[in-house]
C-alpha cells in the first residue's frame, strides 16, 4: 500500500476515537510539595531502595532510611526516563513520542486489540504455529482469530506472503496482522523483504512485529525492524525486557510504533500501568553498563545454542533435527521414531518423564502447526545445558 495512504483512524474503534482520557495528577506537575494525587506524604509502609552489587546485579533493599525511590508517590505515566534509554538502546527509533511502555509485551498485545478490533465483528490474522496470546486476547476480546500458516516445510517457518495479503486484503475486517520474528517455537527471524511486502499491500490494518527475541538474532542474519518504523506508519514493532534483559519479573513491553498510535495508545492505558520499582531496574539495565552486560550475556547464550546444545542434541539418538532458524534463546526439537518419523508420542513421554521424575522442565511443541514431535528447549546456563543433554540421552537410549 502506498504508505501515504495509512490512515490510522480508518483501524481505531469509534470509542477509542472519541476517548476522552483520563488525566492523571501526573501529567501535569511532578516536583513541588505535591498535595494534588492523594499520596501519603507520610512516606511508604517500607523503604525501598534499589543499589547493585560489586558484580553489578540488582539488590532490593528494604531499609529504615532515606528512601530513593520515592514509592508513596504515583510513577511517571509516561516512563519517560526509561523512554530515552531505549532509544539509545534503538537509536533508528525516531523518538521517545514513538514508544509505548506496557506491563509486559502482553498487555501491549491487549491494547493493540482493544483499541483497534469490535468485540463480535472485527478479527486479527495470525500465522500459525506463532506465540499463543495472539489467540487468547483475541477470545478474551470477543475478536475472530483467521490463520494463514506458515511455509513449514523443512522447517523453514517463513511467511506465505502472497497467502497472507490475499487473506488479509479480502476481509475488511482484520485490524491487525500478528507477525512473529525471531518466532516463538520457531526460532526463525523473518526475511525483510517478506515483511516488506506485507507492509506495502493494500491491507488497510496495522502489521504488528513481535521481536521478543530479537536480541538473540545472529548479527549476520539481521537486525530490528524498529528503523522500518520512520518508515511505514502502519508498523508497529513490540520489544521486552523479559527475554535479553533477563527481566521477566518486572514485566515491562516495549511497542514502538507512529506517534498518533503511541498517543491513542497512551489514552486508552491504565494512567500509571508501570511501576516505579518496574522503570527503575528498566533504567538500570539500560544504562551504559548493563547494554555491555546484557550484550555479553547474549553471546554466551548464543555460543551456549550453536557450539553445545544444537551440536549435542543432535548426536542424541531419536533426536530427528533442530527445526527452524535457531535466532532466539530456545530450539525446537524433533524427535523421531526408531523409523525416522515425527513421533508425538515418544516426544510427549520425554516431556512428562523430564518433568515428572527428572525435576527438568522444556516445552511439549508437538500438538503446534509444522511441529510434529517437537519439544522447545529454553538454552539455559551451561550446567543445564549439560543436564539436558545428560537426561534425554538417557531417556531416548531407553527407546526402542
Ligand atoms: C513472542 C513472544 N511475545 C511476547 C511474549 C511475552 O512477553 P512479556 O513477558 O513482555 O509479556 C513472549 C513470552 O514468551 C513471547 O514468546
Amino acid at each position: 500500500m502506498p504508505v501515504s495512504s495509512f490512515d490510522l483512524k480508518r483501524i481505531l474503534r469509534p470509542n477509542i476515537l472519541r476517548l476522552e482520557p483520563y488525566r492523571c495528577a501526573r501529567d501535569d506537575y511532578s516536583e513541588g510539595i505535591l498535595l494534588d494525587a492523594n499520596e501519603n506524604s507520610y512516606g511508604p509502609a517500607y523503604q525501598v531502595e534499589i543499589s547493585q552489587d560489586s558484580k553489578g546485579h540488582e539488590k532490593l533493599q528494604i531499609r529504615s532510611g532515606a528512601n530513593d525511590l520515592s514509592l508513596h508517590r504515583y510513577p511517571d505515566p509516561l516512563g519517560r526516563e526509561v523512554k530515552a534509554r531505549i532509544l539509545k538502546l534503538r537509536p533508528s527509533i525516531p523518538s521517545t513520542d514513538n514508544i509505548f511502555l506496557g506491563v509486559g509485551s502482553d498487555e501491549v498485545i491487549d491494547m493493540l486489540v482493544r483499541i483497534t478490533c469490535i468485540p463480535g465483528k472485527d478479527a486479527v490474522l495470525v500465522t500459525p504455529p506463532t506465540y499463543g496470546m495472539y489467540k487468547v486476547v483475541a477470545n478474551v476480546n470477543d475478536v475472530n482469530v483467521v490463520k494463514v500458516p506458515l511455509v513449514v516445510d523443512e522447517g523453514a517457518f517463513q511467511l506465505d506472503v502472497d497467502a497472507v495479503i490475499r487473506t488479509a486484503v479480502a476481509d475488511p475486517t482484520i485490524k491487525i496482522i500478528w507477525l512473529c520474528s525471531p518466532g516463538n517455537p520457531t526460532g526463525t527471524y523473518l526475511r525483510e523483504e517478506d515483511v516488506r511486502r506485507v507492509l506495502d499491500s493494500s491491507f488497510q490494518g496495522l502489521v504488528v512485529l513481535d521481536e521478543a527475541y530479537v536480541d538473540f538474532v545472529r548479527p549476520e542474519r539481521g537486525e530490528s525492524y524498529a528503523r522500518l518504523v520512520a518508515e511505514y506508519p502502519n508498523l508497529f514493532v513490540m520489544q521486552t525486557m523479559s527475554k535479553s534483559f533477563g527481566l521477566a519479573g518486572i514485566r515491562l513491553g516495549v511497542g514502538i510504533g507512529s506517534c498518533e498510535l503511541v498517543s491513542y495508545l497512551n489514552n486508552a492505558k491504565a494512567p500509571y500501568n508501570v511501576s516505579t520499582l518496574s522503570l527503575s531496574v528498566a533504567k538500570s539495565a539500560l544504562s551504559d553498563d548493563g547494554l555491555v552486560k546484557m550484550r555479553s550475556v547474549m553471546q554466551g547464550i548464543q555460543k551456549q545454542r550453536d557450539e553445545f546444545l544444537i551440536p549435542e542434541l543432535l548426536r542424541l539418538p531419536h533426536v530427528g533435527a533442530i527445526l527452524g532458524g535457531n535466532d532466539a534463546n530456545f530450539v525446537l526439537c524433533r524427535i523421531c521414531d526408531s523409523n525416522g518419523r515425527a513421533s508425538n508420542e515418544i516426544a510427549k513421554h520425554v516431556y512428562s518423564e523430564m518433568a515428572e521424575n527428572r525435576g527438568l522442565v522444556v516445552r511439549y511443541r508437538g500438538s503446534d502447526y509444522g511441529c510434529e514431535g517437537c519439544l522447545r528447549i529454553t538454552v539455559g546456563t551451561a550446567e543445564e545445558n549439560a543436564i539436558v543433554i545428560e537426561t534425554l540421552r538417557s531417556l531416548l537410549s531407553a527407546i526402542s
